[in-house]
Order: structure tokens, then sequence, then C-alpha cells
């Protein structure tokens, strides 16, 4: 395959948003995953656990979605302020019908957020919520003079108000978020959104729940009806190799099912192109964002393992998934201002799995610790033959070009030459790799997958020549001179 680079001018900025993150209260992945108490014994800042909060600091995350998923809009955030031991508790429904005593609320999550160093995106209850419930959870985070909100947010230990940056107003409230239709939920986004006041300088980014997958109807209706009232508009597409029911296993799967997993995870090139196209009838400027809040693998449960907690293992298939969805957002720049895979740890494709006091890195966070520089740079233009399995980026920030290159055939090597007049040299050259469709990383063996130097290229006559191994994701950067 022969690339031509097209120049080494930037294009489309790649939001750094597009590499966002999702915790809900879902399984271990708010409690025991990012939050275990101050008097755990797990090492942990203010509750929140150092190892993991500094694994998510190592690949820049950007921005955190909380609470949920369906579990946000079933959530009543006056019941997670306060004393802990006065918090109400709740059932979670969605998730295992466990107890849920509301420890990590809105206090605890900005504390991880200061944390991590990123912004947050909080999703607001329309479902069972009332709109005085949503606003005033709006001025409890966000007023900083005086209000009833702000006050009680002062009594509870907290003087200046944060900044939130997005704000769901609701969560799949085509399904668990109320079973809508798209005209009244349309009307109740008109209606709720009027109340997410703006007390900060800051502006609000505002999120309209839009469509599950591939229903174009709704994303037609919320455009139609409310496209100037909202700053972007959800889609949830999760990769189910053997469909909804029957999902498919995280690590026994034959090649067949590989390159299946593969295809469902480059279909969202064709959802986004055409939600995108209808968005495009009411917001050609594409002012208003596609936000992929919720996406990547969902396989069945690991065996033995309670099947409301979504727990599943990561292997080099996942990290494909990763790569060639990443590389598709990229492409669609443009209208993709932000995107959360689903979920941080312990649930689903999640980045890191804890046991215990111990952490292990997944695949998938390999890739977007090799994608970093793509956070915030501009699309670099190129063409090529098409090549089957091969996918890739091209980018340019800070004086550097950033090249990912995603191989994922199971047998064979590809042979890629770039061309490269304009650049410099490969001052970077890194990758991942396996043997295995199912290699991954476990308890006992941390370390079956992490990034390698890579070797396998060369420069000649302005012309850079890459031999891509198969099931690999490898990332260079190249200096401007
Ligand atoms: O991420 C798991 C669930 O998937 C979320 O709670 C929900 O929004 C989606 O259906």
């Amino acid at each position: 395959m022969t690339i031509q680079v097209l120049n080494n001018k930037g294009g489309t900025k790649i939001s750094k948003y597009i590499y966002g993150h999702f915790s809900e209260h879902l399984g271990r992945c708010i409690y025991e995953g990012l939050y275990v108490g101050k008097d755990s014994e797990i090492p942990n800042v203010n509750g929140m656990r150092t190892d993991v909060v500094e694994a998510l600091k190592n690949i820049d995350i950007p921005v955190l979605r909380w609470p949920g998923g369906c579990f946000a809009d079933e959530y009543h955030w006056k019941d997670g302020i306060g004393p802990k031991e006065n918090r109400k508790k709740m059932v979670n429904t969605h998730w295992g019908g466990v107890t849920e005593n509301n420890h990590f609320g809105t206090h605890e999550f900005f504390e991880l957020v200061d944390q991590l160093g990123c912004e947050a995106y909080v999703n607001g209850n329309v479902g069972s919520g009332t709109v005085q419930e949503m606003a005033e959870w709006v001025e409890y985070i966000t007023m900083g003079g005086v209000s009833p909100m702000a006050d009680w947010r002062r009594e509870n230990g907290r003087e200046e108000p944060w900044d939130m940056k997005f704000f769901g107003v609701g969560n799949e409230n085509w399904g668990c978020g109320g079973n809508m239709r798209p005209e009244y939920y349309a009307d109740l986004y008109r209606r709720y959104q009027t109340y997410v006041r703006q007390y900060g300088d800051k502006k609000i980014y505002k999120v309209a729940g839009g469509a599950n997958v591939d229903d174009y109807n709704w994303t037609e209706v919320l455009m139609k009806n409310a496209h100037w009232l909202m700053d972007g508009l959800s889609l949830h597409y999760y990769v189910h190799p053997q469909g909804w029911e029957k999902k498919g296993s995280a690590l026994e799967f034959d090649e067949a099912e590989w390159y299946l997993t593969c295809e469902k995870a480059l279909h969202m090139d064709e959802l986004i192109t055409r939600h995108g196209t209808i968005m495009d009838k009411y917001d050609p400027e594409k002012r208003v964002g596609i936000i992929v809040d919720e996406w990547g693998t969902w396989f069945s449960v690991e065996p033995g393992t309670n099947p409301g907690f979504l727990y599943q293992q990561n292997t080099i298939r996942d990290a494909m998934v990763a790569a060639l969805t990443l590389n598709v957002f990229h492409k669609h720049a443009d209208r993709v201002h932000m995107a959360n895979i689903a979920q941080t740890v312990n649930v689903l494709q999640a980045m890191v799995l804890t046991e215990g006091e111990k952490m292990i890195k997944t695949p998938s966070y390999y890739v977007f610790e090799l994608y970093k520089n793509h956070q915030d740079a501009e699309l670099i233009d190129s063409y090529g033959n098409e090549t089957e399995n091969i996918s890739y980026t091209i980018s340019k920030k800070d004086n550097k070009v950033t090249m990912s290159i995603t191989n994922y055939s199971v047998t064979d090597s590809a042979d890629l030459s770039f061309s490269l007049e304009k650049f410099g040299k490969v001052v970077e050259a890194k990758f991942i790799t396996a043997d295995e469709m199912n290699a991954h990383n476990d308890f006992d063996h941390p370390d079956t997958i992490s990034i390698e130097e890579f070797k396998g290229f060369k420069e000649e006559n302005g012309s850079l020549s890459v031999e891509a191994p198969a099931m690999s994701v490898i990332n260079l950067v190249i200096s401007e001179d």
C-alpha cells in the first residue's frame, strides 16, 4: 500500500474530548474501581485510588462522564451529599439490584475530576427527576454567589463553585431513560434545558439525549425540534459480535468472530456519516456536535461474575476496536466533538481492571496511551490505495507529525509506504502487538501486552516504509524538519 501524504498543513482539529471516558454507578466501576473511601488500605487520596488516578492521568484523560448511563435517570443527587452516614440508600435496579449507599456523590465526583485534572461531564435525570431537581443541581454545582443551593454546598464543605463544562439532559430516553418517543423527549429536552442556567462565566455545553445506533428518525426529530437549544446530540453504539442477545465471549472466539468484531467497530463510520447528514440539514455549520458518549465492546460477562456488573476481559482484539473507532472519530472530527468510551474501570471495554489492591492496564489502555498526541492535533490529508485490514490516522501538533497505523489482519503483516518529502525524521516509534487473538493481561501476567519499541520501518529518499505486523497498533512520531 502506498500512501501519499498530501502536505504538512494541518486541517480539522481533533478535539481532545474525543478521548473522553465514562464512569457509571455500575458494578465495580465507581466503588472499588475509582473510589475506595478514605479508610481503605488501598492507597488513596481522599478516597480515590491512587494507582487508577495515576494511570488515567498518564493517558491525559480530558473529560469524565458521570453518574450514568441508565443510572443517571434514576439518580437523585440530593441523596448523595452531606455526611456520608446520613445519606439515603437506594437500589441500583439496572445494575445487579445492589444497594447503593450514595457515598460517592457530587463532592466526590468533583474531587476525582480535580485529581484527574480533567473536565466534568455530568448527566442529569429526565426519566424520573423533576425540572426543579435538575435546575437545583446545576445551581448547587456552579453558583458562586449567595443562593439556597450555593449556601447548602458551602454548608457541605465546598466554598467555591465547580467548573462543569458539559451537562447531559437525560440518557437513552428512548429506553432506560423513560421509553419515550422522540417527539415527547424533544419537548422535554426543550423544557428541561431551559433551566440549565448559566451562573458562572463559562458556558455550559448542553448535550441532548440522542439516538440508539441507527435510529435516524430520533436524530431527525430532535434536530428539527430543538437543534438551536443544544450544543451536542449524543449517539450510543456498542460492538456485540454475536448481537445484542448473545453478545459473545471476550476471550473465546474464532477468526471469523475477530473480523466480525472489527467490521462492527468500523460500522461507526456509517452511523456518524448518516446521523451527520441529517444534522447537516438543520446545522450546516456543524455547530452541534455528535457526542458519542457511550461506545466500545460489550461482551458476555466473565463466567462466575455478577451478570449485572458487566465485567469483561480485554484483549488485543479490544485494542483493534479502540484504534479503529478512534480513527473513525478523527475522520469525522468536524462533527464529532466528544466521545466517552464505556467504561473506565472494571466495566465493559475498560482502561484498567482492579482486584483488591492490584491494578492492570488493558490493551485498550495502551491504544489511548499511543494515541495521546492526536488530542487537539490537526488532521493531515493523505490518500492511498485501499488495503484490506489497514486503518490509519496522520495528524500534526507542536511541529510533530503523528502517524498511527492499525493492521487488524490476524495472519498477515502489511508493507506500507508513505511519501514524506516535506517531513523530517522519525523520532519515536512504538507499538503493541500479540501472537494470539485473545492475548490479554491478567493479574498473574500483567504485562503480556504492553507498549514496545517498534523497529519495522525504514526512511529512504523522502519515503517511509513500514512493515506492520499482524494484529498491531503502531505509532510513529516524526519531526517536521
Ligand atoms: O454502559 C452500560 C449501559 O449501556 C448504560 O448504562 C446505558 O446508557 C447503555 O445502555
